[in-house]
Formats: C-alpha cells, structure tokens, sequence
C-alpha cells in the first residue's frame, strides 16, 4: 500500500454530519431525504424486511420533477454537449423541460403508462437524458443499454424487461464511423411481437429502413404539447432497471427506487463534488452504464448543475481530445476513470500541459482501482497539485458512491490509490470467510452492514436470486463480491473482484456469460475465461477452449470465434487472446478451476492441486500463457 499522503481539500469540515449519521443512520437520512421536493412526506423512513428495504414509506415524488420542475432558473444551462463530430449544442434547464414534457405526453399518447418499461438505445445525446426524465416523468421503468451492445445483448435485456417501447437512433458517431443503432435494433426485436413501437431519433443521417412499428422522433412529438404534470409516484416506486453482469449466464437487472436512489444521489452528488451555483461539472461515463445514470443524468440535474456531456471516444480525433474540451467549456469539475487516465498518461505530458486546464478544481475516479503512480499523474499534470482527487468506489447495485472523500463535506489527507472511508450513514466493513472483521491491513471481503438509500430494490423479476447472490453468504449483510482492505487509519483499498468478474476498461462483464457465449460456437465443446492485469483496461480476457472432436485448429478460427463473441456480446466482450487446448483444469467434481487459471495468468504461485483432476491440463494453460508473455515482450 502506498503511503504517501496529500492534504489538499476545498476549505469544508463539517463534522455534524458525519455525527449525526453516526448516532442514528436512518434518522439521518430522512433529513438528508428532505433536502429533495417531495409531493407527499413518507410515513415511515425504513421498513428493512431482511433483504428487502423500502425507504420513505408513504411518501410521494417524482424524479424528473426534481431534476426540472424544482428548479426557478429556467435560463440556466443544463447541458453543454458536444458530438463526437463537433456537433455542439447548448440546452437550457427551461428548454430542457420543454422538451421533457412534449416527450411524456408522446409516450401517455403511445399507451405508455405507470410501471410499464421502456428500453432506450441511444448514443450518448441530449435525447437519451430527455427519453429517461420522461419515463421518469410518467411513471414508466427506463432501461438503458449501452450503445456498444450487440442485437442478441439487446434481445435478452427487451424479452426479461418486456419493453413496449424501444427509443434508438439511426446511428451514433464512434471513432468516426457511424455505428447503426436502428439496423441493430431491427435484428433485436425481430419477432418480439410485445414490441409495440420504435421510436428513432435521427442523428447520423445514415440510410434505415421504417417498418410498421417504427416512428422518427419528430413526428412522435410533433402533435404533443409541453405540459405535462409529473405523476405523484410511491417513494419505492421503480425508477429503473440496469442490466449488469454477475456470475451467471445472463446479466441480472438491477432494479432502483425513486425516493430513496434520488436521496443516495442528491446528497453524494454535493458532499463528494462540493457542487457549486458556477460549476461546469464533466462526467465522462456513458449513461449506458450505472455512472452515467446517477452522476450524469440524475445527481447533476437534481442540484441544478451544468454538465458537460461529450458523445464520443476520448480520444478521438486526437489524444487531446479532452483537454480541449476542459479548456473550452472551462470545466471545474471532472470525474473519468482509470482506463481513460491510463491512457492519457500513456501519450504523455506534453499533450495536457499544452492545455489551458486552471479552471479545474476538483478531479475524481470511478469503475476500478486507480494505482498510484496514475494517482499522483492526475493530480500533478491535469489538477497541477491544487485539486483534490475523489476515488469513488460504488457498483450498478449501491446506487450511489458508497466510498469516497468528500471534499464538500470535509477535508482529510488524501492516500493515492485508496477509496477512503465510507460515506456518512453507511456501514462498510472487511471481513473474513465467517463474517468477522478481519484486523487493519488484512485482506478480507468488503460487505455493507445497514442498508442504505440508494440500494437496489431486487434484482427484475427474480427476488430469489437477488436473495442469493448478495445476501446468502453473510446473515442480512450485503455482499459485494470485491476484495479490499481497511488500514490502520481506516482507510479502505479495493483490491478487485472476489468473483468470477472482469473488469476490462472498467466495464464488468462476467466469465459465464462470455464462457456460455464461447460455447455457442458451433466448434466449441468448453471454456473457460479469466482477466490478466493490463498496463492500460486493468484487465484483458483471455479464453482457453476446448475444440469439438475433429475439428481443425486454425488462425482463421481463431478469429472467427473471437469475433463471433464480440458480435453475440459486443466490443467490451472481444477476447484479447484465445487459446485451444486440449483440456481444462478442472476439480474432480467438474469444476473449472478458474482460481488456478488466475494465479498462473497474475504470475502467482499455483498452490495447492490436489483436488485437480489431471495435473496435464495445467501444463498446457501454463504453456499457453507462457506463450502469450512472450508475445506480449
Ligand atoms: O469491483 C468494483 C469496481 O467496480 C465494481 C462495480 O462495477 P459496476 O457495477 O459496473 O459499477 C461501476 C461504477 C460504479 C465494484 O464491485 N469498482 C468500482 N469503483 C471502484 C472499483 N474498484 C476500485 N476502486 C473504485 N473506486
């Protein structure tokens, strides 16, 4: 662990909260609920039926309400966006309500109604933010898919939600070419006839073809008008459904509240980026993930903020790509990921300091460990050691950051590569395999104790596996699945996943569902996946597999395979090495022993085989992955 601390805050230290939280967590965050508008006060703050949590009981609200209709300033700029093209649009708090209310009506006109699901597949445009304050609006589930996915990624997501409606695009601009969304679309939902409309936003002017169900953005709203009240929902009323990979097959939908998400986010949102009337805050998350969802698309707009949103890849058309909007848009507050500063340390120095970047004042990370060496880059060549660093570590499931420094609340010495304490009102803990707490610098499992508001409700339509997947290993306790460590400061350190998830570029994406997908392949018998640490994503996949008898090895199958993953899951998914062998290591009993397919890829001791049904199969993983460090130089 790194040792080296930096005191740099923003001139806050308020100690009440912190207190108060401590001596009454659920009183607490009623306070903090009142700080949003609500229709109707709840009755009850918590009803906790072990595993299930219902915040604000009684209560009333709307989401959209709270990030449009509260706020007086109608002329104040919400969104700055830029296309990927250099597309630029300037979209004021009032117009944005405009528009948010024209679309609710068109979707009430559509049959669109409370509770029912609207699946949205578009790029990173006003639109998106638009389509999911009307769902919000009137009561409809968003559920967003990231605009990479492939059309079998979106068919699974659409046939588990039951989505009625699906708001895509044409296509979206990705590294300059025009990625198809609608055509995309098209293949998902062929034969999904509880598809009843398609709703495209023209974007990249590419060529698609209208068929009965389809309707151009335009001309859904063009006979709507733009007033529209917000519907008084039940506080636990479901916001949205975010689909996540785990350890099984199929990605689970994560479903959140209103009332209780809208509190975990309004006040995160303040304490962590100290959120100011004259702040230009940039999020570069895409909104098809949980980051864009609560800290682009909800927490920015709840507080009034103006937001930068950028469409495209950050690096594109050049590694400057931005600086220059830091510089343009003079942002003060920016939040990104480790890959991306990976990446931009990687081009060096000289392309940043090149940039006029003195209106920053706060930087912050998210989706994976940052090391510290890229820790200290951020904060000596993008924040030039004035702007603190929040590392935040939260997942799809907690809403919200659930660890961070909150330099809006409070200022304390900053530990490059550490995610800091726990957020006020949530009880975070390391344990061990029985559940005890394990002792300052010990590795451990990180778990969350009390539950919190911003948690998921259940997971969409399956409460028993909700109940298994993070509530069985330990009694009425969340399981996290990462590993971390508390040190004797009390300071946490994530130290990855404790199951079988990836993280590659930050995204997660789970070794069954790549492993189920490799398998489809018509020459595959078995396989089996594991991520090896990469200097730049954090990890890489790499697929052994097992051909079916007789069929001949080859480059080009190789290829084929690789590409038929990519197609079946999407880019995010692509195998960075495959390799065949003849076996698998596997126990006795059939299991992969994707532990000892790890170690060996981390350059680990093996440990303990003896459970290994034939110790051969690990000499040829050894062999293979020997071969891929040489090739790697
Ligand atoms: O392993 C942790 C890692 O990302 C996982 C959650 O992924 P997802 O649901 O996609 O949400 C990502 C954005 C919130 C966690 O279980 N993770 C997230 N933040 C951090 C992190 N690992 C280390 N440090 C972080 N700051």
């Amino acid at each position: 662990m790194h040792s080296e601390t930096f005191t740099i805050g923003l001139g806050n230290n308020n100690t009440a909260v912190r207190k108060e939280a401590s001596e009454d967590y659920v009183a607490f965050w009623a306070r903090e609920a009142q700080k949003l508008t609500w229709f109707k006060k709840w009755n009850k703050i918590l009803q906790w039926d072990p595993p299930f949590a219902r915040w604000f009981v009684g209560g009333t609200i709307n989401a959209s309400y709270n990030a449009l209709d509260v706020h007086q300033n109608r002329q104040k700029i919400a969104i700055l966006w830029e296309g990927e093209n250099e597309d630029r649009k300037v979209i004021t708090y009032g117009q944005l309500h405009d528009h948010v209310q024209r679309f609710s009506n068109a979707l009430k006109s559509a049959g669109v109604g409370k509770g029912d699901r609207v699946t949205i597949y578009l790029p990173m445009v006003p639109e998106l933010i638009v389509a999911m304050l009307s769902c919000a609006r009137i009561g409809a589930i968003h559920t967003v898919i990231f605009s990479g996915f492939s059309a079998s990624s979106i068919k699974d997501r659409v046939v588990d939600s039951k989505s009625k409606v699906i708001i895509t695009a044409d296509g979206g601009y990705r590294r300059g070419s025009i990625v198809k969304l609608k055509d995309t679309v098209d293949s998902a939902i062929d034969g999904l006839n509880f598809v009843e409309k398609v709703v495209v936003l023209k974007r990249a002017g590419n060529q698609i073809t209208l068929g009965n169900k389809d309707i151009m953005w335009d001309d859904f709203v063009k006979n709507a008008t733009d007033k529209c009240d917000a519907e008084q929902l039940p506080s636990e009323h479901p916001l949205y459904i975010l689909y996540t990979s785990g350890t099984t097959g199929k990605p689970k939908g994560v479903l959140h509240d209103t009332g209780g998400y809208l509190t975990h986010i309004n006040s995160t949102f303040r304490w962590a980026f100290d959120i100011k009337e004259s702040d230009i805050y940039f999020c570069t998350a895409d909104i098809g993930w949980v980051t864009g969802h609560s800290y682009v698309a909800y927490g920015p707009l709840i507080c009034g903020a103006t937001m930068v949103m950028y469409e495209g890849a950050p690096d594109y058309p050049t590694p400057a790509r931005m600086w220059d909007i830091l510089q343009r848009y003079r942002v003060t507050i920016f939040y990104t990921t480790p890959t991306a500063l990976r990446m931009f340390m990687k081009f060096g120095d000289a392309i940043p300091n090149s940039y006029d970047l003195s209106s920053l004042r706060l930087l912050g990370t998210v989706g994976e460990p940052i090391n510290p060496e890229v820790w200290k880059w951020y904060y000596k060549t993008i924040g030039k050691s004035r702007c603190p660093i929040i590392d935040t570590w939260w997942q799809t499931e907690t809403g919200g950051m659930m660890l961070s420094p909150l330099p809006g609340l409070e200022t304390i010495p900053l530990k490059p590569g550490s995610a800091a304490f726990a957020i006020p009102g949530v009880d975070i803990a390391v344990v061990d395999e029985n559940g005890s707490e394990v002792p300052p610098d010990t590795k451990g499992y990180l778990i969350i104790r009390k539950p919190w508001p911003g948690m998921l409700l259940s997971l969409w339509g399956d409460d028993e596996k909700y109940r298994t997947v993070y509530w069985s290993k330990y009694k009425d306790c969340y399981y996290t699945g990462d590993y971390s460590i508390k040190d004797s400061d009390g300071y946490f350190w994530l130290l990855g996943r404790a199951d079988d998830v990836l993280k590659v570029a930050g995204h997660r994406i789970g070794t069954a569902e790549l492993e189920s997908s490799l398998v489809s392949h018509r020459s595959i018998s078995e396989a089996a996946v594991c991520g090896v640490p990469d200097a730049v994503k954090g990890e890489v996949i790499i697929a052994f597999v097992v051909p079916k008898e007789g069929v001949k090895v080859t480059d080009e199958l190789r290829a084929e395979i690789i590409k038929a993953v990519r197609d079946d899951i999407g880019a995010i998914a692509t195998p960075q090495q495959l390799y065949f062998v003849s076996k698998l290591p596997k126990t006795r009993s059939g299991k992969i022993m994707r532990r000892l397919l790890k170690a060996i890829a981390s350059n680990e001791k093996i440990g303990d085989v003896s459970t290994l049904e034939d110790g051969a199969a690990v000499n040829e993983v050894q062999a293979a992955f020997d071969d891929l460090k040489k090739q790697m130089g």
